[in-house]
């Protein structure tokens, strides 16, 4: 690589001040933000990113998925694009930094670019992904998987919020339901950079993470029906309640997957019960349980144990217990030539490193069914993510969007 390239660097501060100016948007009194999918804050965030990625001259696609593409052409015919992007969506109490790096960051990239006057041989493609969270609408990273052919768009358009507004509807509202047809073309390579949202790499006093993979993810609802009556006269024998159910069912799934292996996790992230009155014993609850592991075999192991489990309370405690797969990321391996990309733009760079898996869940995983994928990470403060506290230090921020930008030149070849 020519030697103004090798000093080549993006600007950290433009990196920050654009972070903080998408995090003004939807941002919550303890001081991180609500910018949840398709709704009227997503669609102002969006908005700034299109005028910004058009004011340094990339053209703007938008797909039926509301996913949003903005093109740097490159200056050979027939070369696939080397892409970048993540999600703009956050959690209802999420923070500045998860997903939004990975977009900003790659503006960034394409800003320094322009400033330096800088050509691809390839074009680079900074792509915004729709509903990577998954907490507005079910299930996360839809945006990607409908493009990767994981999910038709008839499916996720109809997937509805808890108040019964569908994707289709929101994207139409906000104006970004799009023309293009929402499938991949050729691609060169993918790079995602992101923060950690785990402890590891604070912990080792290390800057960059060269991410190898991500975990498996299984998601469920998980319902509870008993026998709804009045919370005074009735006796505790004479119930049948789910709620009691349910706290069995959960403290035997906590301590077996406590003592499965320290690689597995167990969310309960939301409860809802009906009819939702402090003294009426509910007719039903309705679990929200996230199950991980990295190893295909230990997430089948842990879904397995649920059914046990269910199927043992359920007899014990006279309710029905029915439980429903709502989603099923299995673990996935990046491609070697991309993390070796990564891996050699982080040594030529001169930044402490590691590989690791990821925890989250992440779009990358849908683009890497189609194209050779992998991932940057940066550390957060105190490992914590889906926190509105979310921080990351901006040397790192800016650290992991120099090797953003020189693993994409890698790929993308100078003109
Ligand atoms: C994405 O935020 C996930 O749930 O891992
Ligand atoms: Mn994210
Ligand atoms: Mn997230």
């Amino acid at each position: 690589m020519e030697r103004s390239i090798q000093a080549l660097r993006i600007d950290g501060a433009r990196l920050w001040d654009s972070l903080m100016a998408m995090a003004s948007i939807g941002a919550t009194p303890a001081g991180g933000c609500n910018r949840q999918a398709l709704t009227d804050e997503d669609k102002q965030g969006r908005d700034l990113f299109v005028r910004w990625c058009r004011e340094i001259g990339c053209e703007i696609r938008v797909d039926r998925m509301g996913n949003i593409f903005a093109r740097r052409a490159g200056t050979e015919a027939g070369i696939a694009p080397v892409i970048t992007g993540s999600h703009l969506d956050t959690q209802p109490t999420g923070g500045k930094f998860d997903g939004v790096y990975g977009v900003l960051a790659g503006l960034e990239v394409l800003r320094t670019l322009e400033d330096k006057g800088i050509k691809t041989r390839a074009p680079l493609e900074l792509v915004v992904w729709t509903n990577e969270e998954g907490a507005r609408f079910s299930p996360a990273m839809i945006g990607s998987g409908v493009w990767a052919g994981e999910f038709t768009l008839e499916y996720a358009h109809s997937r509805a919020d808890k108040s019964g507004k569908t994707i289709g509807e929101e994207l139409a509202r906000i104006g970004y339901l799009g023309e293009l047809a929402s499938e991949p073309g050729p691609v060169t390579a993918a790079f995602e950079a992101h923060i950690e949202q785990g402890p590891i790499l604070e912990k080792q006093n290390e800057t960059i993470g060269v991410v190898t993979g991500v975990q498996g993810i299984r998601w469920y609802d998980v319902t509870f029906r008993g026998k709804p009556c009045h919370a005074g006269p009735t006796p505790m024998a004479d119930r049948r309640d789910p709620v009691q159910a349910l706290a069995i069912l959960c403290e035997r799934l906590y301590s077996e997957v406590k003592a499965y292996s320290d690689d597995a996790r167990m969310t309960c992230g939301d409860l809802r019960a009906e009819p939702g009155s402090r003294n009426t014993v509910p007719e039903k609850v309705v679990l929200a349980l996230d199950l991980r592991h990295p190893k295909p075999d230990g997430l089948e192991h842990l879904h397995r144990t649920l059914y046990r489990l269910a199927e043992q309370v359920e007899e014990a405690a006279g309710v029905t217990i029915d439980v429903r797969e709502e989603w099923h990321s299995p673990p996935v391996q990046f491609d070697e030539s991309c993390v070796a990309a990564v891996s050699a733009a982080v040594e030529r760079l001169g930044y402490s490193h590691r590989k690791m898996v990821s925890g989250a869940g992440h779009d990358s995983v849908y683009v890497s069914r189609v194209a050779p994928v992998s991932m940057i990470f940066v550390p957060c403060a105190g490992g914590l993510s889906h926190n509105e506290a979310e921080f990351a230090e901006p040397a790192h921020l800016e650290a992991g969007c120099n090797v953003l930008m020189h693993a994409m030149l890698d790929r993308a070849g100078i003109a």
